[in-house]
């Protein structure tokens, strides 16, 4: 737990870049429905290191969510959740009691969601959304203690006002204030990791910019792990250390980001980059990637995406494993060679 002085002062410092903290190895996610089963995460493989910001990218609908609902247990069945590796530090999260996952994901790991309107509840203030977390996850003993508590996460996230923005509903907030009252829920327990699904979706740019402004300084302040899942390739490459590109269900590249963004290994990195407008090319033409991500129930059989693939050559209908291209980096392309 975050004690109340230490929130704001006293764990100011630079993030310490270290071992793995959350390992995913071999994440497979099947939902089933009208159309069948529908395998929407198919073998991804993810480490988040202590201390490090990871960037997960890839367009609408290529698994970013699902992951990580899956690891934290979050998709109860029918959705059937298989996994070689799922372990939080020492813990194996396949065998974690419901007890065991309620003391995870309110002590250790936070989720911030996609959409803030519909993640906060909109019958209760930002005030009693924060105390709860307190409530049940805090040792602080009065109601006062955890009121002041409350006050001090909203300071900390940049809310002006945190005795009125406490009794404030979330409707009455702009989506910034929304997005920023969100992740003062999200570290009330204290989290060791935040998840920040889309924390900038809906925002307008300059908010957008504020949001990740405030993730990267709660970062530095409070130690924390951040893992950020954006469709914009251009907000991992401002803040994150390490990427993980997501396509059709799969990672299909991961490395530290700025090698991957100066020499991309997959062809599908390499498109999204040719997608993000450059400031000192304002002339230049933006070139979308061809066709549309595949459905789910109807994938290729070999590369999931060599139907939109410029390179796309010989050896590509064969299903592609994850390359390594030496220490740090691997991609899902038979291409792709060490830099
Ligand atoms: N409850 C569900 N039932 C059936 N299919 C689902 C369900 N939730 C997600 N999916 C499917 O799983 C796939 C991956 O969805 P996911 O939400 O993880 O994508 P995403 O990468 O987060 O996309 P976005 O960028 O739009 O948030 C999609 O094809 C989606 O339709
Ligand atoms: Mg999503």
């Amino acid at each position: 737990m975050i004690g109340a002085s230490t929130l704001a002062d006293a764990m100011i410092g630079t993030p310490i870049i270290g071992e793995p903290i959350l390992r995913i190895g071999g994440l497979r996610v099947t939902f089933h429905g009208d159309r069948g089963a529908v395998r929407a995460v198919d073998g991804v493989d993810l480490e988040v290191h202590r201390g490090e910001c990871l960037g997960v990218v890839g367009e609408s609908g290529s698994g970013k969510t699902v992951t990580f609902l899956a690891t934290l247990g979050l998709l109860p069945p029918p959705v059937r959740v298989e996994a070689e590796t799922l372990t939080w530090q020492r813990i194996d999260l396949r065998a974690l009691s419901p007890a065991g996952w309620r003391t995870l994901r309110g002590r250790d790991i936070a989720l911030t969601m996609q959409d803030a309107l519909t993640a906060l509840n909109p019958a209760l203030t930002i005030g009693t959304q924060i105390t709860e977390v307190l409530d049940a996850h805090s040792d602080l003993p009065s109601t006062t203690a955890r009121r002041t508590r409350a006050a001090e996460l909203l300071r900390l996230v940049g809310i002006a006002d945190p005795p009125r923005q406490l009794r404030a509903y979330p409707h009455e907030l702009s989506g910034g204030m929304r997005q920023r009252a969100m992740i003062a829920v999200a570290l009330a327990c204290g989290p060791k990791l935040l998840i920040a699904d889309e924390p900038t979706t809906a925002l307008d740019v300059t908010v957008q910019a504020q949001v990740l402004e405030l993730l990267d300084s709660l970062r530095a302040q409070l130690h924390l792990s951040l893992v950020l899942i954006t469709h914009n390739l251009g907000v991992v490459a401002a803040h994150c250390d390490r990427i993980a590109v997501m396509y059709a269900g799969q990672v299909v590249e991961t490395g530290p980001t700025a090698q991957v963004i100066a020499a991309p290994a997959h062809p599908y990195t390499a498109g999204l980059l040719a997608c993000l407008p450059r400031l000192d090319r304002l002339d230049a033409p933006l070139a979308p990637i061809p066709g549309r991500v595949p459905d789910l129930t109807h994938l290729p059989p070999g590369c999931r995406f060599a139907p939109r693939c410029a390179k796309c050559t010989q050896g590509c209908d064969q299903p592609q494993a994850m390359r390594a291209l030496g220490a740090e980096r691997a991609a899902r392309c038979h291409l792709a060679e060490a830099a």
